[in-house]
């Protein structure tokens, strides 16, 4: 049987795709949930490409990566609730009806089944640099305006972030997220929310080989075998997706 190499752009352009991930954003967003539409999957499908090129993966998993990226969250077109699993068994059906090779379609699946904190572990490249990306996308792009609440923790959070990205420095072997707050919320807040996160970004970067720090406004938060206190970026490193 012939296969067809799929790339974003035939995810972009199929039809069931489409109306899968307009009724994940519709269902989060009438639910109050931050932003799960177009620019957080165009996020997460391009900082996991670039998370997968930056450590040297191969052109095909890179684009698999995309395609993964794009899909992650198609599972909230159903229910929040075990969304990664869900979106898993649609993703995979989806992607076999469009001819793609069922052992690309299972990798997939199984990355998308392993994207939330609650139940996901990295068994693949993918999969740990998928998680990476996802849960790096704090920012106050994100808040939904309509039911923007300053007394809700995730859309103060969300709101203080002016700026976020991934840095992978080879040479050291470092996946840093580097974040800068405003005072409209404080680094105790998003270390109370994004704790399981952060946690599972650190199992990612080892599965990948490489050591994770966050860093909250200059602020080196979870490691101490470096310099403690202010951290300077070099200006050789690279911002993966900047989303301001
Ligand atoms: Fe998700
Ligand atoms: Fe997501």
């Amino acid at each position: 049987m012939e296969y067809r190499a799929l790339v974003l752009e035939d995810i972009r352009e199929n039809d069931e795709i489409k109306a899968l991930i307009l009724q994940q954003s519709k269902y989060l967003e009438d639910l109050g949930y931050t932003e799960h539409g177009i620019r957080h999957i165009s996020y997460v499908s391009k900082t996991t490409a670039n998370i997968l090129r930056e450590t040297g993966a191969d052109e095909r998993t890179v684009q698999l990566g995309e395609i993964a990226g794009w899909l992650h969250d198609i599972g909230n077109a159903l229910s929040r609730k075990y969304h990664g699993l869900t979106g898993g068994a649609l993703a995979y059906n989806v992607l076999a009806r469009m001819g793609m090779d069922p052992a690309e379609s299972a990798l997939i699946a199984n990355v998308i089944a392993n994207h939330e904190e609650e139940t996901g572990v990295a068994t693949s490249a993918l999969s740990a640099a998928l998680q990476l990306a996802d849960k790096s996308d704090a920012h106050r792009s994100r808040i939904n305006k309509r039911t923007y609440d300053e007394n809700d923790i995730h859309d103060r959070v969300n709101m203080s972030i002016k700026k976020n990205y991934l840095v992978v420095d080879r040479n050291k072997n470092i996946i840093r997220l580097v974040i800068i707050m405003d005072g409209t919320s404080a680094p105790m807040e998003y270390l109370q929310i994004y704790i399981p996160r952060m946690v599972m970004c650190e199992k990612a970067a080892t599965y990948l080989g490489y050591t994770f720090e966050l860093v909250i406004n200059g602020v080196l938060i979870n490691h101490h075998k470096r310099a403690r206190g202010k951290m300077v970026l070099r200006s050789s490193e690279r911002e993966l997706s900047p989303t301001d």
